[in-house]
């Protein structure tokens, strides 16, 4: 087996055995672009031998990107079905960390959905361990919600709070015990609680913040607006990238707010909530008032396995 950087030819092959990974299809055909060109990371593939022709022939891809905070995120591990269990994923793993480490970087983390067995396996031999959970949930919108609570009130962030919001995340319970990671783009970053990255979100007005009557913070979430021309999804949405409540009730309110006032809904048709493993919306979601508003279209729970690489 020889393992190479992906050429555009590669894309039909590749995408063959790609096309029914998962129950629900595969996002490898909508990425592929993306990924061959960007030059941020890079796309390898695993080729083999054909027992007929001896010409080597891809039976394996996987995505590499080096990521701020000298991170190495791994994704998109593809083995054709009908090469599994010779070792290949391994080889291409134990690559991809020594790229990382020749790299000088940190540490090299992946996505894996919790009921993917045979993926955590394959990590976890090779030395990553599990860092923090998350409840994932696409949630089709299907009417406009009214919600009546006069306790809270969302609002954007701005320059003014930047304190506030340090402070927040100082004594927060969810920033210290559950690694304080937020989603982009099906990554998962670090939350750095300083001055430079807390503006940074504001300015792209990601940050909201649930303030009581008295001004206090009680709850913040990163938020993104996608337009649907992007690599990922061809609806327009909203991310729910990372909430942080002081408590249940709370938060289950501030799912409310998010629902009620940050929901377009001449735009979006899709609102995706990435929360900590331990936050259950099912109830919420499927109660009697809110099941004629919203469709759970999948759910699932991922983990973020890391490996320290120096
Ligand atoms: C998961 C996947 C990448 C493994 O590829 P592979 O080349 O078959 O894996 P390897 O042969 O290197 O096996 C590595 C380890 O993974 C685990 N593993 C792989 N396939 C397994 C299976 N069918 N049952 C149980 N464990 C399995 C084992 O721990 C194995 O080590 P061992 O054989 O020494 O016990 C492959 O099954 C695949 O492409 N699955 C669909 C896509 C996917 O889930 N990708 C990962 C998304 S993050």
């Amino acid at each position: 087996m020889r393992i190479r950087k992906a050429q555009s030819l590669d894309k039909d092959r590749v995408l063959k055995f790609c096309k029914d990974t998962f129950e629900w299809g595969d996002y490898i055909g909508t990425v592929w672009d993306f990924w061959l060109t960007d030059t941020s990371g890079l796309l390898l593939v695993a080729d083999n031998p054909n027992s007929r022709t001896l010409n080597y022939e891809p039976v394996a891809i996987s995505h590499i990107s080096v990521c701020q905070n000298d991170l190495l995120w791994i994704e998109g591990i593809r083995v054709d079905k009908h090469h599994r269990n010779k070792g290949i994923a391994t080889h291409l793993l134990q690559y991809m960390v020594k790229y990382g480490i020749e790299k000088g970087l940190g540490e090299s983390c992946a996505l894996i959905a919790h009921s993917n067995i045979n993926s955590r396996k394959l990590f976890e031999k090779q030395g990553f361990s599990q860092n923090c959970i998350y409840a994932y949930y696409n949630v089709k919108i299907k009417r406009k919600f009214e919600f009546a609570n006069s306790s809270l009130v969302l609002k954007y962030a701005c320059l003014g709070d930047v304190q506030l919001v340090c402070d927040y995340l100082n004594n927060s319970q969810i920033h210290l015990e559950k690694n304080n990671r937020y989603f982009n783009e099906w990554r998962f970053f670090k939350l750095e609680n300083t001055f430079n990255s807390i503006c940074n979100l504001i300015d792209k007005k990601k940050l909201v913040l649930m303030v009581d009557e008295n001004s206090k913070i009680c709850g913040l979430s990163i938020i993104n607006i996608m337009d649907g021309k992007n690599t990922f999804y061809n609806e327009p949405l909203l991310q729910v990238c990372y909430l942080d409540c002081i408590n249940n009730k709370i938060l289950y309110d501030s799912v409310y707010l998010i629902l009620g006032t940050l929901i377009d809904h001449n735009k979006h048709k899709y609102i995706q909530f990435f929360v900590d493993g331990s936050v259950d919306l099912h109830p919420l979601l499927n109660d009697d008032n809110n099941k004629s508003n919203y469709d759970i279209d999948f759910f699932e729970r991922f983990i973020v396995y890391c490996k320290k690489l120096k």
